[in-house]
């Protein structure tokens, strides 16, 4: 007989699903403690256990799978899922956007199986291939570049075979200081070059500021990151970058050209205000030099009202200025709302998310407060969908708790 209202029958039969669905995991769960997942390049059948992810699971059994940050956030480890059924835990949608999950890519960091599964790494122009190395280095120059980026240079351990492409980053661990993510600005005779944002309260930045003194020896662990100069990629480059994300940027700019490709590169750099315009000197420099480069200075809280430099936000001067030609990359770095905006115009202009890389300058508390967010948001959906699905019921207790997560997400979007 059919129901007498046709949305209590769906309800129920959602409500029965969502049973029939957890049971499937949970019997999966018992029947199984291990799924086999087939590593195409390393041409073997791992046994991951249940609740594990394919790329912890790889590493421990010696395979070096590509990756980076192990944390969701860097895009090191992206793969292509050929088959089979995994549940990605949180991470960053600049590590894998919505286009490249729907394209069937995943991040191996992430990944926990749920069925047998088939995956590849991302080869080539698709993954940057260095060996992760644990170096010693000693801090040999301090320069102060504007009133809150100063530049640092560390000579690297003698004889070290370090490699890394350009935009890579480096994890930096100075003594009884947690370690943190810099990118690397330059590379010449054994030393790296950073440029470090001053944080009022930052951790490590307010040490590097105040304290750091040359000579001081330090760790770094690296290279890492999935934002770097695709070498095979022959098209104009759009380089972007907020701040101190020129550190990432700069040696993409550089590189492209220094390559034999006629690759046209335009560097919009934003800052607050001209004083604020640091390394000029070397891309007006190029720019004399070169017709294919275009360098940007962009000015978002400038005094004067008169400058030679580009006046506003840098996403608005994008979209005002820019026109993406099929063929274009670009490359983006520095505070997360200033990537994230930019790439939204990005994507309006009608560039491909594919050719859009990015490394958004997300601290340790974003992190947390990002996974802690999307937390919020996974139990909201699973709440709501058990809310619609049991509508008629007397769940009074599903909707206290329901009002109570709706509180602690709101307290969430206000610390943000
Ligand atoms: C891939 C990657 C590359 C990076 N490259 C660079 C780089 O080349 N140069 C560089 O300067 N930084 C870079 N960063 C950021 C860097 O890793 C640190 O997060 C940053 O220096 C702050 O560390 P901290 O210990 O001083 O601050 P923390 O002790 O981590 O933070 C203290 C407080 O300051 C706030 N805070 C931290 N950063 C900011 C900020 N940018 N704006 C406003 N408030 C903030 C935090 O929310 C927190 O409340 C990069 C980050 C990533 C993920
Ligand atoms: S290693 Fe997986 S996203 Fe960084």
């Amino acid at each position: 007989m059919p129901p007498e209202k046709n949305s209590i029958w769906i309800d129920k039969n959602k409500f029965s699903l969502l049973f029939v669905w957890t049971d499937c995991r949970l019997q999966k769960s018992f029947e199984n403690s291990m799924f086999s997942v087939y590593i195409r390049q390393a041409e073997r059948t791992i046994d991951v256990e249940i609740g594990s992810t394919i790329l912890e699971t790889a590493l421990a059994l010696g395979i070096d799978y590509p990756h980076g940050c192990r944390a969701g956030n860097c895009g090191g480890c992206k793969s292509h899922l050929h088959s089979g059924e995994v549940e990605l835990s949180p991470y960053s949608k600049f590590a894998l956007s919505p286009f490249e999950y729907s394209d069937g890519l995943i991040l191996a960091c992430r990944a926990v199986p749920w069925s047998d599964c088939e995956v590849s790494w991302c080869e080539l122009d698709d993954v940057a291939m260095h060996p992760v190395l644990n170096i010693t280095g000693t801090v040999s120059k301090i320069e102060k570049l504007t009133e809150d980026i100063i530049s640092i240079k560390v000579k690297i351990q003698e004889n070290m075979p370090f490699e890394f492409s350009s935009g890579q980053f480096v994890y930096l661990n100075f003594v009884g200081y947690p370690r943190r993510e810099y990118s690397m600005a330059g590379f010449q005779n054994g030393e790296l070059e950073f440029y470090i944002r001053k944080i009022n309260g930052g951790l490590v930045s307010s040490f590097i500021w105040k304290y750091l003194s040359v000579g001081e020896s330090l760790e770094l662990e690296g290279p890492h990151g999935n934002m770097f100069y695709r070498e095979q990629h022959e098209g104009p480059i759009l380089a972007v970058a907020g701040g101190s994300g020129l550190s990432a940027v700069q040696p993409i700019v550089l590189e492209a050209l220094k390559s034999q490709s006629d690759q046209s590169v335009y560097l919009y750099h934003g800052v607050r205000d001209e004083p604020d315009v640091f390394r000029s000197e070397i891309f007006e420099s190029l720019q004399d030099k070169r017709t294919d480069f275009h360098y940007f200075p962009v000015l978002s809280e400038a005094k004067a009202s008169q400058t030679e430099y580009k006046m506003g936000l840098l996403s608005a001067v994008l979209e005002a200025d820019f026109r993406c030609d099929p063929g274009f990359k670009a490359y983006l770095a520095g505070p997360p709302p200033m990537v994230e905006t930019c790439t939204e115009v990005l994507l309006k202009l009608g560039l491909d998310a594919m050719n859009i890389h990015a490394d958004p300058f997300f601290t340790d508390a974003d992190q947390v407060r990002w996974i802690w967010q999307t937390v919020l948001w996974c139990w909201m959906d699973e709440l709501h969908w058990l809310q619609v699905a049991l509508a008629e019921s007397d769940m009074q207790s599903l909707k206290t708790l329901f009002s109570e997560v709706q509180k602690l997400q709101l307290l969430t979007m206000e610390r943000e």
